[in-house]
């Protein structure tokens, strides 16, 4: 190993954790089933975060450092701004204005106040389905309508269709919801496909919100293009969210961007969720973040390679023992969208394999009401993990059929 290599490998560290080491944490991952359970549900990884994080945040508790912080000479959630800045410039080529960047806790809370913000009582908000569940929760809770846009298994990939979209488009129309890298799918989208998606908005004049929470886990070979980089008339109809919470797995330390692709548009968020509605994020979220997206790429690396050798380890696997089970092979995110219809499972597949494997995966129907026989699976894990998770689907699967 050349000196480089040496300090490269001692800056990642081990990232890896076995079992009793995450029974012991008190995340929900590893909290929510009884220990014979392997979860695989909600997004967090079974690994160490960085240590660069850890040193962000351990600098502040040594020093008992709790009060309301300052950063660089700032107001300290303007170091969250200025990252993300920069990080979309070198990893994305894009040029971001600090002044539009709203720093808030999470991704979530953006999404419910965006929907408030650019739409009313009634109007309609296009989802891609099967989604993320808080999108439609968003919909639903704040009385919008839902304008499903369905992404279609080809022999290859997840596709949508906006041609058949224009059918249940109408003046009431307001928000597209897009979700880049695509949950549960793993879809990274083409230039392509955005920019027909640019011609669709642009056409009925809709305000774009873009979560692009997974879009650091992004497999070689395919590059993330943040939508409203596409055009400056993108970026104007554009509110575009991402954290540094899901690629480097501090979801719990709560902080995230919304970045607004233009003051106006800013503005026009601020007349209807005043800024003090949205709460500051908390010092060590601040940090955290700060350190993620300036210091802990080598960590990232080193982790999307395991990632991407564990989707080909749950590929190869799947084909070759389970081929009933139907999927794509995700272009981004540690989530995999398994079809298992053709199983011949009664009731749900996650019952099946929660009551047959002791395995926690997240529910299709979570997803899209009439997924029930999908199941979305995390494998964010340790090999051995992983090994023993497909081991026990095998089992459960093959004696399903006898
Ligand atoms: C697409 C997507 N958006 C948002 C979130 C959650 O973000 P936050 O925890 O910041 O609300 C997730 C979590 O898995 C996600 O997959």
């Amino acid at each position: 190993m050349d000196s480089e290599t040496v300090i490269f490998a001692a800056e990642t560290g081990s990232f890896e954790m076995r079992k009793p080491e995450l029974l012991e944490r008190r995340n929900a991952k590893w909290r929510q089933y009884p220990s014979d359970v392997i979860p695989a549900f909600v997004a967090d990884m079974d690994f160490r975060i960085a240590p660069a994080i850890q040193r962000a945040i351990q600098h502040s508790v040594e020093a008992f450092d709790y009060g309301y912080p300052m950063r660089d000479g700032g107001k300290a959630d303007r170091a969250v701004a200025s990252a993300f800045v920069n990080r979309m410039k070198n990893v994305c080529g894009w040029d971001v204005a600090e002044a539009q960047v709203l720093v808030l806790a999470d991704l979530v809370q953006a999404i419910y106040a965006s929907v408030m913000a650019f739409s009313d009582p009634g109007d309609g908000v296009i989802v891609q389905m099967p989604s993320y569940p808080p999108f439609r929760d968003a919909i639903a809770t704040t009385g919008r309508t839902c304008v499903p846009l369905t992404m279609q298994a080809t022999d290859r990939s997840y596709v949508f269709d906006l041609e058949a979209l224009e059918a249940t488009v109408d003046a009431n129309t307001k928000i597209f919801m897009l979700c880049n890298p695509q949950n549960p799918t793993g879809r990274a989208f083409t230039r392509d496909e955005l920019l027909e998606v640019l011609a669709f908005v642009e056409k009925h004049d809709l305000i774009v919100i873009s979560d692009e929470i997974h879009s650091d886990l992004v497999y070689h070979g395919t590059r993330h293009i943040p939508f409203a980089s596409l055009s400056p008339s993108a970026a104007a109809r554009t509110v575009t969210l991402n954290s540094a919470t899901k690629s480097f797995n501090i979801p719990g330390l709560r902080c995230a961007v919304a970045y607004f692709g233009t003051e106006e548009l800013m503005q026009r968020f601020h007349k209807r969720i005043p800024v003090r509605l949205i709460g500051s994020v908390n010092s060590i979220g601040i940090d955290a973040t700060v350190a993620a997206w300036t210091e802990a790429q080598p960590w990232l690396d080193e982790v999307l390679n395991h990632l991407k050798e564990m989707r080909d380890h749950v590929v190869a696997t799947l084909r070759r023992e389970i081929p009933g089970i139907r999927f794509q092979v995700p272009d981004a995110t540690y989530l995999i969208w398994l079809d298992c219809s053709d199983l011949g499972i009664e009731g749900s597949a996650f019952d099946f394999f929660l009551e047959r494997a002791r395995i926690g995966f997240s529910p299709g129907e979570a997803f899209h009401p009439e997924c029930e026989k999908f199941v979305r699976m995390n494998f964010a894990t340790s090999k051995p993990i992983l090994d023993e998770m497909l081991d026990r689907m095998i089992t459960a699967v093959r004696s399903n059929r006898r």
